[in-house]
């Protein structure tokens, strides 16, 4: 009887940690996935926040310590700037628990051509052994491929599967690319 009350209280305790902390959501492979991606305008925002709802998967803004110029001008000189000067701008916030993660999905806009400096200093900042990574992009019309290549360059420890290039907030072709690379069912 007391061992029987003993594993009562024993499951209900198991329980009461499982809800107090929810597992990542897990992709068709039950991988635990990350959804990292920086936006300005918020159109990469609106790709990450598409994959992250077909794929379970935990959304992640790499936010600059220091914000861009909101009007579009100014925004192209300081990532000029940057690109220039090999800069690794600062990112506000760290990824909590980034071991749990399996999979991490890195986005972000084209700019000048390649992905935005701050995509270095994401990359830098993490330990990408054993991790699959998976590129996307979005751009107005040119230097997809590169960008896609460039984020894939960043994370030579990790594994890697084919990216996606979204023209501005487009998400034609998402579900389709995310069953071939097997991140959905
Ligand atoms: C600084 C800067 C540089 C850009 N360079 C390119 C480029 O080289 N090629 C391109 O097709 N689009 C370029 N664009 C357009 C953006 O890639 C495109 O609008 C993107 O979808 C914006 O994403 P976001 O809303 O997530 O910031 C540039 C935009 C900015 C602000």
């Amino acid at each position: 009887m007391k061992e029987k009350l003993m594993m009562t209280f024993l499951a209900a305790v198991l329980c009461m940690t499982a809800a107090a902390r929810p597992a990542p959501e897990k992709g068709a492979d039950g991988k635990k996935i990350l959804v990292a991606y920086f936006s300005w305008s918020g159109n990469t925002q609106h790709v990450a926040e598409h994959i992250a709802s077909l794929t379970g998967g935990t959304l992640f803004r790499i936010e600059p310590e220091k914000p861009y110029p909101a009007e579009y001008r100014p925004c192209t000189e300081v990532a000029k700037a940057e690109k220039e000067a090999d800069a690794r701008p600062a990112i506000a916030r760290e990824v909590e628990d980034w071991e749990q993660y399996d999979t991490v999905f890195i986005g972000c806009p084209v700019w000048w051509w390649t992905a935005p400096m701050i995509i270095n200093t994401f990359a830098e900042s993490y330990d990408f052994k054993g991790k699959t990574v998976i590129p996307f992009c979005t751009y107005a019309s040119t230097y997809r491929d590169e960008t896609l290549a460039r984020i894939v360059e960043l994370t030579p420890e990790a594994a890697h599967l084919k990216g996606f290039g979204a023209v501005d907030r487009n998400t034609d072709g998402i579900e389709e690319w995310l069953k071939e690379i097997g991140m959905t069912e």
